[in-house]
């Protein structure tokens, strides 16, 4: 007899004809759900352009000049300087991080400026839509809303009112009635998917779809959009902090590791222009075991404050706990300074954050981090005009870092006075003038320097 179900990964989507515990192709475990065979298996060759044959290099025209600005600067950024005419967009995040709400913005931005935009969602229903949209703002008759989960109906309406723009909220609320899975499911989720990238590609329309993420499992992961799209943005940020972390996981039209970032307030997602200075905003002056750093997000900077707490332990077991950053990379470092400079910490307890929700795991804030650290050990106060960024190495040599100059520049336009930085980082950055550079080789120069202080 035909076997009428087989089993999917729910992270990256292999097939397969029986149940495995761990997948071959993304080694997760416990990840296969069975789901019925899909019916329509023709498949059918779709072609991306009217021309279907090949095309000289030098022919091919450009059309960079139709990129469309969507007025929200930090989103414009991350999509590498604006809307691509018939791209196809996911937007990923934990549940109420925000993206219904970004989107709502977008098509409020767009249709301002003119441009026709479909809001399908199988979430709320239009009234809920129309509740959230009052609170952000005014809009006109070019945004046209659909409560629909169907997507026949939803791609019909689309080809006949031809939007600019249209947003669909979500990807696993959305049934596709070739497929005969349940909403959510790893068919039906790339089928439906599949199905939008044509509609994009066929009629120029952006789409911009929203895919949830969950923990327990249960709805198929966007994992499996991600290599069917041109650009996956994920929302990161504590639902319960205020900054909303925007990043491109990946990007066709422009660069990844870029970053929006946003303030969730009263009336939706306001921009925050400059991240550094609200991240920095109340920090306490002259502390032990606070220490500024910068990160390079893609191309921008953001000073951020790391905190350390380091106190004799209760247990047996001394607890190390990290908010924001990489345990590992914290476990190491506290490794490297009981080994190179000789502190003590097996019977200390150890707390490492970094503020505002913001997590980061560049290895240039290893640095900050080693002297965060040590400064709270040994009582010593860190002045609060100090930055500090380098990547620490096993052997406690602090290791050059990526584009030094754009840190320092940061640093010094917020008006801090001095930076500690790698010695090999010195002919990158050259000569500045009212900033107090101390170039360090190991992160024992480093700690001496904050003890001569
Ligand atoms: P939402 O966009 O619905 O999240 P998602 O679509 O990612 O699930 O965001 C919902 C959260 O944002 C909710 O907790 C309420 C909050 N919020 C505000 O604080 N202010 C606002 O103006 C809006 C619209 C939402
Ligand atoms: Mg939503």
């Amino acid at each position: 007899m035909k076997k009428s179900t087989v089993y999917f990964c729910q992270e990256c989507g292999y097939e397969s004809s029986k149940w495995l515990g761990q997948c071959p192709a993304c080694k997760s475990w416990s990840t296969f759900v069975e789901e019925p065979v899909v019916k329509n298996s023709k498949g059918k060759a779709i072609s991306l352009s009217e021309k279907s044959k090949p095309v000289v290099f030098s022919e091919i025209s450009l059309k960079e000049s139709e990129r469309i600005s969507t007025d929200i600067i930090e989103l414009d950024r991350v999509l590498g300087g604006g809307i691509v005419p018939g791209s196809l967009c996911l937007i990923g995040g934990d549940p109420g991080i925000g993206k219904s709400t970004l989107l709502l913005q977008l098509c409020q931005k767009l249709s301002h400026k003119g441009l026709k935009v479909l809001y399908a969602s199988g979430e709320e229903s239009l009234s809920q839509i129309k509740m959230r949209a009052n609170r952000i703002g005014d809009f006109n008759d070019n945004m046209s809303l659909m409560a629909e989960t169907d997507l026949e109906t939803i791609k019909g309406c689309t080809l006949k009112a031809k939007p600019d723009v249209l947003i669909i909220d979500s990807i696993q609320t959305m049934f596709n009635s070739e497929v005969s899975s349940a909403p959510g499911s790893v068919s039906q989720v790339r089928e439906s998917t599949s199905v939008l990238m044509h509609l994009a590609k066929g009629t120029g329309t952006t789409i911009f779809i929203v895919g949830h993420v969950t923990k327990d499992g249960n709805v198929a992961g966007p994992r499996v959009l991600e290599h069917m799209v041109d650009t996956v943005l994920y929302f990161e940020g504590d639902r319960n902090a205020i900054y909303r972390i925007l990043r491109a996981v990946k990007n066709r039209f422009g660069g990844t590791n870029e970053i929006g970032v946003f303030e969730m307030k009263s009336n939706g997602l306001n921009e925050v222009a400059n991240p550094s200075k609200s991240l920095l905003e109340g920090r306490p002056l002259n502390a032990q075991g606070s220490i500024v750093s910068c990160s390079l997000e893609g191309t921008r900077p953001m000073l951020i404050e790391i905190q350390a707490l380091v106190c004799t332990t209760n247990f047996g077991i001394p607890r190390r706990t990290t908010v924001g950053t990489d345990f590992n990379k914290v476990n190491l470092l506290m490794a490297i300074l009981e080994k190179k400079i000789g502190l003590n910490l097996s019977n200390q307890d150890a707390y490492v954050n970094i503020t505002g929700g913001i997590k980061m795991t560049e290895p240039a804030i290893d640095l900050a981090i080693a002297i965060a650290i040590t400064s709270s050990a040994k009582d010593i106060i860190i002045p609060d005009d100090l930055v500090a960024f380098g990547e620490v190495g096993l052997s406690g040599e602090v290791r050059s870092v990526s584009l030094p100059n754009i840190r320092v520049r940061e640093a010094k336009k917020l008006g801090f006075k001095t930076i500690i930085l790698p010695k090999a980082s010195k002919e990158a950055v050259g000569e500045v003038k009212d900033i107090e550079l101390v170039y360090v080789a190991t992160l024992m120069e480093a700690i001496r320097y904050i003890l001569n202080k």
